[in-house]
């Protein structure tokens, strides 16, 4: 098969990693993406200011990836590195400003409001704070039925009861929960109904985006087992979107690394971790293995470092150049691409002088 974005040709099967390495023995047959991600932009309109013009802000440069059936793509980098746009375009939650997104062999980008509709069955959100998306005023009967409801899954209340029933002992919750409201629930079971109320049009894609960040760190290790389990069970295709590289790591067949709104390493998530080629992936990696600061909470989800590129890097160079130990004069002249560091490998890193000694 080869690949239409990367026209590089593709491995028989899934890259393996995380849970993937542990339960997945048998050789399966290649599989087809089902999402391709091609040349995504997003800039927007920055207001003027007192001393400043109306201008652009981007977002997304460039974004080139896909996702195959079944498979978990993992979207790593600090706040406001474009995660979160990057979704939102996926899913057409807004308009990106260039570029396509292919569902399915279905140009999302391009869908009228019909055929949309019918997309957004297949395609589902989890977002980041369980308190903030779920209505306090619906009863989780309500919150999970809403969409068999708005789709018209089930024909009579007794079967749409019974499918959201059904939903909340999956992700495991009884169906007892139903008549109460979120504020009955802690974090993790809100975040619990939150999936089953994604889960309940049986769609076929989901994007996480950072479904751990607003828990304590016990119960995210219950959410990411969750979650994996429902992969395997329902043969999700999924985005899981985390600052946390060791959850990315955990729950992804390949993950890539973001960094203001460029991929800058992508590949399969167990050579991301090991060969950490880019720069500015160590320095992540480096980040998540430093201890809590002293005084620190344990139990708060450590955030990757803010780092503000000059304008002058973003606009002609590599945007991490000021700041990365390998810079050279070339870094802050021209930009480097994503390419395959050995052939075959589907490992990608856009850097001129990545690390190839380990
Ligand atoms: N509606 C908007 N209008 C203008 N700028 C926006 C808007 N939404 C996001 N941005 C800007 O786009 C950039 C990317 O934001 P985004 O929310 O996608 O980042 P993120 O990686 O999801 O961050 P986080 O990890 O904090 O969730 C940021 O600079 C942000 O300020
Ligand atoms: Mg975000």
């Amino acid at each position: 098969m080869t690949d239409p974005i990367t026209k590089s040709a593709e491995p028989a099967s899934l890259p393996q990693s995380g849970s993937a390495q542990r339960k997945k023995k048998k050789k399966k047959k290649p599989e087809q993406a089902l999402l391709y991600v091609q040349d995504l932009n997003k800039a927007y309109p920055r207001p003027a200011g007192l001393f400043r013009k109306a201008e652009l802000s981007h977002a997304l440069h460039d974004v080139n990836f896909y996702i195959r059936h079944r498979e978990t793509f993992g979207l790593v980098g600090e706040s406001g590195c474009g995660k979160t746009t990057l979704a939102m375009c996926i899913l057409r939650l807004i308009e990106p400003t260039m570029g396509r997104v292919l569902f399915d062999g279905k140009e999302v980008t391009t869908l009228r409001s019909g055929e949309l509709r019918q997309l957004r069955r297949r395609m589902q959100i989890v977002f980041q704070d369980p308190y903030a998306s779920l209505n306090p005023h619906m009863t989780v009967r309500d919150l999970v039925a809403e969409g068999i409801e708005v789709f018209g899954l089930a024909a009579s209340k007794h079967s749409i009861d019974d499918m959201a029933g059904t939903m909340l002992e999956r992700v495991g919750l009884s169906r007892d929960a139903m008549t109460r409201y979120p504020h009955a629930f802690s974090g993790g079971e809100r975040q619990r109904i939150a999936i089953a109320r994604a889960l309940a049009v049986s769609p076929d894609f989901l994007v996480l985006d950072e479904p751990l960040s607003a828990l304590d760190l016990s119960v995210q290790a219950q959410i990411i087992n969750l979650l994996d389990d429902l992969q395997q069970k329902l043969n999700l295709t999924q985005l899981f979107i985390s600052h946390d590289l060791r959850a990315v790591q955990y729950v992804s067949h390949r993950m890539a690394i973001m960094h203001l709104g460029r991929i800058v390493e992508m590949g399969p998530s167990s050579s991301v971790a090991k060969d950490r080629f880019h720069p500015y992936t160590r320095a992540l990696f480096t980040a998540m293995a430093s201890a809590p600061s002293e005084g620190g909470d344990e139990n708060e989800p450590r955030k990757l470092p803010i780092v503000n590129a000059l304008a002058d890097e973003i606009s002609r160079g590599c945007a991490y150049a000021s700041r990365c130990e390998r810079q050279e004069e070339r870094c802050h002249r021209e930009r480097p691409v994503l390419r395959e560091i050995e052939v075959g490998s589907h490992h990608r890193v856009a850097c001129w002088q990545p690390y190839l000694e380990s």
